[in-house]
Protein backbone atom coordinates (compact mmCIF):
# COMPACT_ATOMS: atom_id res chain seq x y z
CA UNK A 1 0.00 0.00 0.00
CA UNK A 2 1.43 3.24 -0.61
CA UNK A 3 1.72 5.96 1.98
CA UNK A 4 -0.85 8.79 2.54
CA UNK A 5 -0.15 12.15 1.70
CA UNK A 6 1.61 14.07 4.43
CA UNK A 7 -0.95 15.47 7.23
CA UNK A 8 -1.25 19.66 7.25
CA UNK A 9 -0.23 21.09 10.67
CA UNK A 10 -1.46 24.32 11.26
CA UNK A 11 -1.07 26.45 14.22
CA UNK A 12 -3.54 29.24 15.72
CA UNK A 13 -1.68 31.85 17.56
CA UNK A 14 -2.55 35.19 19.34
CA UNK A 15 -2.43 37.27 22.68
CA UNK A 16 -4.75 35.39 25.10
CA UNK A 17 -8.40 35.91 24.18
CA UNK A 18 -8.27 35.98 20.66
CA UNK A 19 -10.65 32.62 21.02
CA UNK A 20 -8.21 30.56 19.34
CA UNK A 21 -9.79 27.32 20.77
CA UNK A 22 -13.68 28.16 19.17
CA UNK A 23 -11.86 29.17 16.05
CA UNK A 24 -10.37 25.54 16.13
CA UNK A 25 -13.30 23.47 16.38
CA UNK A 26 -14.57 25.62 13.81
CA UNK A 27 -11.79 25.12 11.23
CA UNK A 28 -11.60 21.33 12.59
CA UNK A 29 -15.62 21.09 10.93
CA UNK A 30 -14.34 22.79 7.63
CA UNK A 31 -11.60 20.25 7.06
CA UNK A 32 -13.53 17.15 7.81
CA UNK A 33 -16.11 18.45 5.33
CA UNK A 34 -13.28 18.52 2.81
CA UNK A 35 -12.86 14.90 3.75
CA UNK A 36 -9.56 14.81 5.66
CA UNK A 37 -9.28 13.40 8.98
CA UNK A 38 -8.54 15.92 11.38
CA UNK A 39 -7.67 16.25 15.73
CA UNK A 40 -6.90 19.33 17.58
CA UNK A 41 -4.16 19.28 20.15
CA UNK A 42 -2.85 22.00 22.54
CA UNK A 43 0.14 23.48 23.79
CA UNK A 44 1.49 22.99 26.74
CA UNK A 45 -0.10 19.48 26.97
CA UNK A 46 -1.61 17.11 24.99
CA UNK A 47 0.73 14.18 26.68
CA UNK A 48 0.56 13.19 30.23
CA UNK A 49 4.26 14.50 30.50
CA UNK A 50 3.10 17.62 28.85
CA UNK A 51 0.24 18.10 31.18
CA UNK A 52 2.13 18.36 34.02
CA UNK A 53 4.97 20.69 32.99
CA UNK A 54 1.60 22.61 32.02
CA UNK A 55 0.80 22.52 35.44
CA UNK A 56 4.08 24.01 37.00
CA UNK A 57 4.18 26.08 33.99
CA UNK A 58 0.68 28.29 34.33
CA UNK A 59 0.53 27.52 38.34
CA UNK A 60 -0.36 31.20 39.32
CA UNK A 61 1.51 30.52 43.15
CA UNK A 62 4.90 29.20 41.25
CA UNK A 63 7.90 31.03 40.02
CA UNK A 64 10.08 29.92 37.08
CA UNK A 65 12.61 32.01 35.91
CA UNK A 66 12.82 33.34 32.02
CA UNK A 67 15.50 30.67 30.52
CA UNK A 68 13.52 27.66 32.40
CA UNK A 69 10.39 28.31 31.29
CA UNK A 70 11.22 28.54 27.69
CA UNK A 71 13.01 25.05 28.57
CA UNK A 72 9.84 23.48 29.96
CA UNK A 73 7.90 25.07 27.22
CA UNK A 74 10.16 23.10 24.65
CA UNK A 75 10.20 20.25 26.23
CA UNK A 76 6.34 19.83 26.50
CA UNK A 77 6.45 20.66 22.76
CA UNK A 78 8.66 17.98 22.01
CA UNK A 79 7.32 15.26 23.30
CA UNK A 80 3.98 16.45 22.21
CA UNK A 81 5.53 16.45 18.60
CA UNK A 82 6.70 12.90 18.89
CA UNK A 83 3.77 10.75 20.62
CA UNK A 84 1.22 13.03 18.96
CA UNK A 85 1.63 15.06 16.25
CA UNK A 86 4.55 13.95 13.88
CA UNK A 87 2.55 10.15 13.94
CA UNK A 88 -0.41 11.66 13.04
CA UNK A 89 0.93 13.49 10.25
CA UNK A 90 2.78 10.80 8.98
CA UNK A 91 -0.86 8.95 8.95
CA UNK A 92 -2.18 11.83 6.77
CA UNK A 93 -3.97 13.23 9.75
CA UNK A 94 -4.36 17.19 9.82
CA UNK A 95 -3.90 18.51 12.87
CA UNK A 96 -4.87 22.05 14.45
CA UNK A 97 -3.11 23.06 17.57
CA UNK A 98 -3.90 25.74 20.00
CA UNK A 99 -0.67 27.28 20.43
CA UNK A 100 2.42 26.21 19.07
CA UNK A 101 6.57 27.30 18.65
CA UNK A 102 5.41 30.26 17.78
CA UNK A 103 4.01 31.19 21.13
CA UNK A 104 7.46 30.75 22.40
CA UNK A 105 8.93 32.40 19.95
CA UNK A 106 6.68 35.50 20.86
CA UNK A 107 6.29 35.24 24.60
CA UNK A 108 9.76 34.12 25.38
CA UNK A 109 11.34 35.65 22.99
CA UNK A 110 9.66 38.82 22.02
CA UNK A 111 8.14 39.31 25.79
CA UNK A 112 10.50 38.07 28.13
CA UNK A 113 13.35 39.07 26.39
CA UNK A 114 15.38 35.71 25.38
CA UNK A 115 15.32 36.34 21.45
CA UNK A 116 13.27 34.76 19.07
CA UNK A 117 16.38 33.37 17.22
CA UNK A 118 17.84 32.28 20.57
CA UNK A 119 14.46 30.42 21.38
CA UNK A 120 13.87 29.18 18.13
CA UNK A 121 17.33 27.36 18.38
CA UNK A 122 16.26 25.58 22.00
CA UNK A 123 13.35 24.05 19.87
CA UNK A 124 14.06 22.92 16.95
CA UNK A 125 16.12 20.09 17.93
CA UNK A 126 13.46 18.45 20.12
CA UNK A 127 10.75 19.59 16.84
CA UNK A 128 12.67 18.37 14.11
CA UNK A 129 10.26 18.07 11.38
CA UNK A 130 7.23 19.02 13.18
CA UNK A 131 7.12 22.40 12.53
CA UNK A 132 3.61 24.06 11.46
CA UNK A 133 2.86 24.35 7.82
CA UNK A 134 0.58 27.31 8.51
CA UNK A 135 0.39 29.66 11.41
CA UNK A 136 -2.70 31.72 11.76
CA UNK A 137 -2.59 34.49 13.61
CA UNK A 138 -5.29 35.84 15.09
CA UNK A 139 -4.92 40.19 15.42
CA UNK A 140 -6.46 41.26 18.59
CA UNK A 141 -5.64 44.57 20.35
CA UNK A 142 -4.30 43.82 23.96
CA UNK A 143 -6.86 45.92 25.48
CA UNK A 144 -9.34 43.79 23.96
CA UNK A 145 -7.25 40.87 24.75
CA UNK A 146 -6.83 41.51 28.31
CA UNK A 147 -10.72 42.53 28.67
CA UNK A 148 -12.12 38.97 26.82
CA UNK A 149 -9.48 36.99 29.34
CA UNK A 150 -10.98 34.77 31.87
CA UNK A 151 -8.75 33.74 34.95
CA UNK A 152 -5.22 34.71 33.99
CA UNK A 153 -2.79 32.37 34.44
CA UNK A 154 0.96 32.90 35.35
CA UNK A 155 2.17 34.34 32.08
CA UNK A 156 -1.36 35.55 30.84
CA UNK A 157 -1.30 38.06 34.11
CA UNK A 158 2.32 39.39 33.25
CA UNK A 159 0.73 42.80 32.36
CA UNK A 160 -0.10 45.14 29.43
CA UNK A 161 3.14 46.15 28.57
CA UNK A 162 4.32 42.51 28.51
CA UNK A 163 1.71 41.61 26.14
CA UNK A 164 2.51 45.07 23.83
CA UNK A 165 5.92 43.10 23.16
CA UNK A 166 4.37 39.66 22.92
CA UNK A 167 1.59 40.87 20.03
CA UNK A 168 4.43 42.83 18.36
CA UNK A 169 7.14 39.50 18.58
CA UNK A 170 3.60 38.15 16.41
CA UNK A 171 3.64 40.54 14.04
CA UNK A 172 7.90 40.72 13.44
CA UNK A 173 7.30 36.96 12.92
CA UNK A 174 4.34 37.38 10.57
CA UNK A 175 6.41 39.62 8.48
CA UNK A 176 9.60 38.24 8.29
CA UNK A 177 7.63 34.49 7.52
CA UNK A 178 4.94 35.28 5.15
CA UNK A 179 5.19 32.38 3.28
CA UNK A 180 3.84 30.65 6.82
CA UNK A 181 1.34 33.08 8.17
CA UNK A 182 -1.99 34.07 7.83
CA UNK A 183 -2.92 37.07 9.81
CA UNK A 184 -6.50 36.94 10.51
CA UNK A 185 -8.98 40.07 12.18
CA UNK A 186 -9.75 37.95 15.85
CA UNK A 187 -12.78 40.84 16.15
CA UNK A 188 -14.58 38.68 13.28
CA UNK A 189 -17.47 36.77 14.11
CA UNK A 190 -15.92 33.05 14.85
CA UNK A 191 -17.02 31.58 11.63
CA UNK A 192 -15.33 34.20 9.51
CA UNK A 193 -12.18 33.86 11.15
CA UNK A 194 -11.94 30.26 10.40
CA UNK A 195 -13.36 30.71 7.14
CA UNK A 196 -10.21 33.13 6.50
CA UNK A 197 -7.72 30.45 7.75
CA UNK A 198 -9.68 27.57 6.04
CA UNK A 199 -9.50 29.40 2.63
CA UNK A 200 -5.57 29.74 3.07
CA UNK A 201 -5.09 26.12 4.36
CA UNK A 202 -6.74 24.87 1.47
CA UNK A 203 -4.87 26.70 -1.13
CA UNK A 204 -1.21 25.17 0.55
CA UNK A 205 -2.38 22.41 2.51
CA UNK A 206 -3.27 20.57 -1.25
CA UNK A 207 -0.60 18.52 -2.40
CA UNK A 208 -0.90 18.53 -5.90
P1 LIG B 1 -3.66 28.67 27.87
O1 LIG B 1 -4.36 28.16 29.07
O2 LIG B 1 -3.41 27.73 26.78
O3 LIG B 1 -4.46 29.90 27.46
P2 LIG B 1 -4.67 30.77 26.20
O4 LIG B 1 -4.01 30.10 25.04
O5 LIG B 1 -6.15 30.84 26.09
O6 LIG B 1 -4.06 32.09 26.53
O7 LIG B 1 -2.34 29.35 28.41
C1 LIG B 1 -1.15 29.23 27.89
C2 LIG B 1 -0.30 30.37 28.44
O8 LIG B 1 1.06 30.06 28.24
C3 LIG B 1 -0.57 31.68 27.76
O9 LIG B 1 -0.41 32.73 28.69
C4 LIG B 1 0.55 31.75 26.74
C5 LIG B 1 1.66 31.04 27.43
N1 LIG B 1 2.62 30.35 26.53
C6 LIG B 1 3.93 30.80 26.50
O10 LIG B 1 4.29 31.76 27.19
N2 LIG B 1 4.83 30.15 25.71
C7 LIG B 1 4.48 29.07 24.97
O11 LIG B 1 5.33 28.49 24.26
C8 LIG B 1 3.11 28.60 25.02
C9 LIG B 1 2.70 27.39 24.23
C10 LIG B 1 2.22 29.27 25.83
Amino acid sequence: MSQPDRGFYIALEGIEGAGKSTVAAVLCDLIADAGHNVMTVREPGGTPTGEKVRHVLLDPDGSVAPWPEALLFAAARAQLAVDIVEPALQAGTWVVTDRSVYSSLAYQGAGRGLGTEQVRAVNAPGLGPTWPDLVALLQLGVADGLSRQQVPDRIGAAGHEFLDRVAHGFLVLSESEPERFVVVDATQPVDDVAAAIWKVARDRGSHG
